[in-house]
């Protein structure tokens, strides 16, 4: 075995901020002055983009955008909003209404709103997610598109908004795309709409836009303390946005008695680095620190953990100790619901199940999950793997798609990046191996790491075989990763239960895997035999196997089994057993646990009393 080596991830920290790569979202909106618009907005169903193209598919210039109304009993308007059927906001419109469960294509949404104008304040529009394209209006005017269903945007409107009747028109188009991220192809519904919650974001004329403050990565502290790092040392930076760039900025960590001062320079960009005594962070002990960061003119308070993540060999270490990852994948579907998730009772009731599990660990999987995930997992103590949807076969020599994907890294980051249970960025998942892959999917880790040298990166890969029951780990992509994730159905799609127990795994390379995906679907309550597909006993059965399999697997350094829940899926038709939802989930739509809960309750029991 080569010599244990610290992974690549300790590169240098503080190399690049997120804007050598143009962004300007607002990170941390919770905690900032906001006016929600969530609630009923009228919509118009519109799958020929009647509101958008001219007959001749010219762009249309008095577009529903303008939210016109007849005026005189002559004038000839074709819609109207406030006539119009509604829709809630957050949530996809597939669920909400039967006619739209498959409906791919443009929904209008218009919101009115009024809006006390205050001096030397600016104002924003900011969208949780909006699937998959989305263009905004206020007032009548563009204010920008977005590409991407699972990241956050805003725009400014300071210029835009007005004392009284405020109408702010967004066009959402679902429609898959085969340029797109994801492609024409994904095993999880696409659900359309203003997915996640739109708010106002009232802030001031010079404002702390975006800030990382984090343990700075033990390379920079020196190997000096026997290769682990001291965990004392944290380390960021501070963005402003407007006129005032030049301030003097301070951070307060009240609870660590820490309160550092630093100055702007005129970017308004300040790096930072001071020492300091800090209860670390960790599943066991999800200790939170409130962060405020002050300057002239504002003042941001945000709820931060400090841990440190890094591989050493096939081990995992947080805060410098070996951990296994007891997890399971997780769908952004709301628990019994045929809707997408999105509140923060949605990310409460699925991290807990998970906690059931006697889980330390989720993959939040394919895409982003709202926000409320991520801070759930950092007050309750769980770890998180995020992942953007660059998923099975999508356009890898396309320079649109790549600059999509990139962007979609880049939100995922920005906006999770001060989480201390985010532990992991997952480039993609099940991509075909192929030398325009690895250069797409290389590019990608080149953004994360000059994005946040403090996180692993990964990716979920699939096997190969050096012969009969003999899977092995050598996709070229490992390269590139700090953690290798492994997709296997052995016992579901790949022959029966059985077969588990003859594989031998190896991996070409010297670095923790995890086990990211595995499974089979059972229809909670048919029982029967074990050897009967789509019966609790055989799911059960197979993850017995399977365990027995893991536990001999020398570099394994966590599992997260697909799936938790129940999840829809426009792939799986099969009356009576799937009827549109794919049924690998452990437990039901209806939040019915399946034996095979208890099976992986068990192990992960026993994992966590050390007897790994
Ligand atoms: C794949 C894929 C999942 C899918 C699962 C399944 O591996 O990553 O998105 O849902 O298998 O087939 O159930």
């Amino acid at each position: 075995m080569k010599a244990a080596k610290l992974s690549r991830v300790l590169v240098l920290f503080i190399a690049v901020n997120s804007y050598s790569f143009e962004q300007n979202l607002i990170i941390n909106v919770d905690n900032r002055s906001t006016v929600s618009l969530n609630g009923k907005w009228q919509v118009i169903i519109d799958p020929y983009e009647t509101g958008y193209y001219t007959y001749r598919y010219d762009i249309n210039k008095n577009g529903y955008f303008r939210n016109e109304k007849a005026r005189s009993k002559t004038d000839l308007v074709e819609y109207d909003f406030d006539k119009s059927e509604t829709l809630n906001v957050p949530g996809d419109w597939n669920s909400q209404q039967e006619k739209l469960l498959f409906y791919e294509g443009t929904i209008w949404y218009k919101k009115s709103f009024d809006r006390i104008k205050k001096p030397n304040k600016r104002a924003f529009v900011y969208f949780g997610a909006a699937n998959y394209h989305s263009i905004a209006y206020l007032n009548g005017k563009k204010l920008g598109e977005h590409e991407g269903g699972f990241t956050p945007f805003n725009f400014e409107i300071t210029q835009l908004v007005q004392e009284k009747d405020n109408f702010l028109v967004v066009k959402v188009d679902n429609k898959r795309r085969s340029d797109g991220v994801p492609t024409l192809n994904t095993d999880w519904w696409n659900y359309g709409g203003l997915t996640r919650r739109v708010m106002l974001i009232e802030v001031p004329d010079t404002f702390i836009k975006d800030y990382f403050i984090q343990l700075k990565p033990a390379q920079e502290r020196g190997l000096a303390e026997g290769g682990k790092g001291s965990l004392k040392t944290v380390a960021g930076w501070i963005q402003l946005d407007g006129k005032q760039a030049e301030q003097t900025i301070t951070v307060e960590i009240p609870d660590a008695n820490i309160g550092q001062t630093f100055n702007t320079d005129a970017n308004g960009y300040a790096e930072f680095e001071f020492d300091a005594e800090l209860k670390l962070w960790s599943p066991d002990n999800p200790t939170l620190y409130d962060v405020t960061i002050k300057s002239r003119t504002d003042s941001v308070t945000d709820s931060i953990g400090f841990r440190s993540i890094e591989t050493e060999g096939s081990k995992i270490l947080l805060n410098g100790k070996p951990i296994f990852l007891r997890g399971i994948s997780i769908h952004e579907q709301a628990p019994r619901s045929n809707s997408r998730a999105w509140s923060k009772e949605h990310s409460e009731k699925l991290l807990g199940w998970a906690k059931e599990m006697d889980c330390n660990f989720v993959r939040l999987a394919h895409y982003p999950h709202n926000e409320y995930m991520p801070r759930t997992a950092d007050r309750t103590g769980m770890l998180v793997w995020s992942e953007i949807p660059v998923y099975w076969t999508i356009q890898w020599e396309n320079e649109g798609t790549l600059e999509n994907a990139l962007n979609q890294l880049t939100e995922m980051i920005t906006r999770d990046k001060n989480r201390a249970s985010v532990i992991l960025w997952s480039m993609a998942n099940e991509t075909p191996v192929s030398d325009a892959r690895n250069k797409f999917l290389s590019q990608l880790v080149e953004r994360a790491r000059n994005l946040d040298p403090t996180r692993l990166i990964t990716a979920a890969m699939e096997k190969n075989y050096e012969g009969n029951n003999k899977p092995v780990i050598n996709d070229p992509f490992g390269e590139y990763v700090d953690v290798l994730g492994c997709n296997e159905y052995i016992g579901w799609y790949e022959g029966l239960p059985d077969r588990c127990v003859l594989y031998t795994w190896k991996t070409t390379y010297d670095k923790p895997v995890i086990m990211s995906e595995f499974g089979g679907g059972a229809l909670c309550g048919f029982h029967s035999d074990k050897h009967t597909r789509w019966t609790e006993e055989y799911q059960e059965y197979l993850y017995e196997r399977q365990i027995e399999m893991l536990e001999k697997i020398p570099f394994l350094a966590g599992t997260s089994p697909w799936i938790l829940t129940d999840f829809m899926s426009p792939r799986r038709p099969l009356p009576g057993i799937q009827d549109y939802w794919n049924r690998k989930g452990l437990i039901s739509d209806k939040g019915e646990k399946k034996k095979a809960f208890y099976t992986m309750q068990r192990y992960y029991a026993k994992l966590k009393e050390g007897k790994k």
